[in-house]
């Protein structure tokens, strides 16, 4: 294997790369403004976006960077196909509630091309035909469903019996007239816009709670506060849960991505299987060339095999299907998904009028983060919406939620307790280099990782939510809880929540 072959080291996603980012101070004073909107990614910026076009004064409080969340690391297809959604969805909320799913999305790429194009953002915008395939038979009597529940909700689509690369497919689904783009490209103009109207931006600050009431204020952890007469919740996992316990109402799912240019002409169109491992394609423009991205084999966050393994499948996959010229990007993220998989966008809780969220979108926010920001916009203007009732947080459909209500929590329970028993596999000193292992310190559980100087970085590896175990990801030096998806460096600092506080740190003596 030469070099160029050979799989980076350290995860990278494309779209941050040689992309010049504007930078904002940490708030370090209290503000008063119209609307606080915590998160800097697609949901966020497009809210403010539009909050600010109606004249409201907005403050944008993001923990890291913004676009360094899932936003940063998607693969940003702009499509209405969903993976296979409608039958299931005619099946669960009927025809009428179907249709406004599709619509809500359909709209929402209207609305991403005609910004495109009034701003002339240059962002690698191109319309192209999405493609849901399979291998199997199954698969095949799947796609046949999913075809029916299209031509029963009007959605343009045909269907084919092969694609336009070698990958085994027997059945396929188009949807016609989708899009992708490049998505931080898209988004920074409106960044400049909401700056220029006046809006805020803090990076490297956490909002940690809400003092609810008619002004409500945001607290961060530095101690300051944001008042406001609403606030949105745009942190993808809730910063703020007011008693609605989110995170027993979702669960986050990791996918790995990996950015190769092939030896293959590619022949255009975004691709996703419907077997299982997943596998997703799409191009973007290279170097005078293209990058193919290649995404897939998804799991429920903190429980798959040893994470380099995916990107070693996905390597394989590639190379078989269109051949590997060069490797120069991998990276993995997580989405949230629902119980009903239709997202959660509106009012956090019926008790709160004035507090909202948007989440829950199950790989597939490019669109749906365009329905949110509309939505609240709409709901924060006095606006009538007519997509309202079909997102509200506050719904509860009988059938499917309660059985995957019970899954997920049975699947939650059984980590509570199969965490604290395992052996831990490995001791400290076996550890290599650039190695990270549950182990064991004074006969506990604890993890550890030996960076590339050699030095050791301990935690207690009991997830700070609701003391699950954390489990080792090898792939991004991280660790991962299977309960409900935290995230934590390898020094024990959040990444991603529920989580609100670090791993607490140990010492080997
Ligand atoms: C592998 C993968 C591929 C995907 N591909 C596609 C695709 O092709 N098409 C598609 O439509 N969707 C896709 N998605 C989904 C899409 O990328 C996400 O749904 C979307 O980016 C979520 O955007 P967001 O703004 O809601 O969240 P994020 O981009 O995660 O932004 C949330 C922000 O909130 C900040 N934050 C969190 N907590 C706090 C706090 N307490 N205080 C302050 N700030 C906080 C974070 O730092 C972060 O910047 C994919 C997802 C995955 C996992
Ligand atoms: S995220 Fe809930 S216990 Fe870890």
């Amino acid at each position: 294997m030469n070099d160029q072959h050979r799989m980076p080291q350290y995860p990278e996603p494309y779209w941050r790369d040689g992309v010049n980012l504007p930078s904002f101070d940490s708030l370090n004073g209290d503000q008063n403004v119209d609307v606080a909107i915590i998160g800097a990614g697609i949901s966020g910026i497009t809210t403010a976006y539009l909050l600010s076009k109606e004249g409201l004064k907005v403050a944008i409080v993001d923990a890291g960077k913004i676009f360094n969340g899932t936003t940063g690391h998607t693969t940003a297809k702009i499509t209405a196909q969903h993976d296979l959604i409608y039958d299931e969805l005619i099946q669960h909320v009927g025809v009428e509630k179907a249709k406004q799913y599709y619509y809500s999305n359909t709209e929402a790429i209207q609305f991403i091309q005609q910004t495109v194009n009034e701003k002339g953002i240059d962002c690698d915008f191109s319309t192209e035909d999405a493609f849901l395939y399979g291998t199997t038979q199954a698969s095949k009597t799947k796609l046949e469903k999913e075809w029916n529940a299209y031509q029963k909700l009007g959605i343009k689509g045909e269907t084919k019996s092969s694609i336009p690369f070698q990958a085994g497919a027997v059945s396929a689904l188009v949807m016609k007239d989708q899009a992708q783009f490049h998505p931080i490209k898209y988004l920074l103009p409106m960044i400049e816009e909401i700056t220029a109207a006046g809006g805020l931006i803090f990076e490297n600050t956490t909002a940690i709670d809400v003092q609810t009431g008619a002004k409500p204020i945001v607290i961060t952890r530095d101690g300051f506060r944001v008042t406001c007469n609403f606030v949105v919740s745009c942190s993808h996992f809730p910063f703020y849960d007011r008693l609605s316990f989110y995170f027993t109402r979702m669960h986050a799912e990791r996918s790995y991505v990996i950015g190769v240019e092939t030896d293959q002409q590619y022949p255009g169109g975004m691709y996703l299987s419907v077997d299982n491992p997943t596998r997703s394609l799409r191009s973007t423009p290279y170097r005078g060339g293209k990058l193919i991205l290649i995404g897939g084999e998804s799991h429920k966050t903190g429980q798959g095999i040893n994470t380099m393994r995916h990107y070693e499948a996905l390597q394989e996959w590639g190379g078989n299907v269109l051949g590997i010229k060069s490797f120069p990007y991998r990276w993995s993220t997580q989405d949230l998904v629902t119980l009903d998989k239709i997202p959660y966008i509106g009012e956090i809780s019926s008790k709160e009028e004035n507090i909202f969220v948007a989440t829950g979108y199950k790989k597939w926010g490019m669109t749906s983060s365009t329905v949110a920001a509309r939505l609240i916009s709409d709901q924060i203007m006095r606006r009538q919406n007519a997509y309202k009732d079909l997102y509200t947080p506050s719904r509860f459909i009988a059938d499917p939620s309660v059985k995957n209500f019970l899954i997920q929590n049975a699947d939650v329970a059984s980590h509570l307790i199969s965490g604290k028993i395992e052996m831990a596999p490995k001791k400290v000193e076996e550890l290599e280099t650039d190695e990270g292992s549950v182990v064991k310190v004074s006969g506990k559980r604890a993890g550890a990782y030996k960076d590339l100087s050699g030095k050791l970085h301990i935690v207690d590896t009991t997830c700070s939510h609701l003391g699950c175990e954390c489990e080792w990801n090898s792939g991004d030096r991280t660790w991962d809880c299977p309960c409900h998806g935290s995230r934590y460096t390898f020094d024990g600092d959040v990444i991603e929540g529920p989580a609100e506080r670090p791993l607490k740190k140990l010492n080997l003596d």
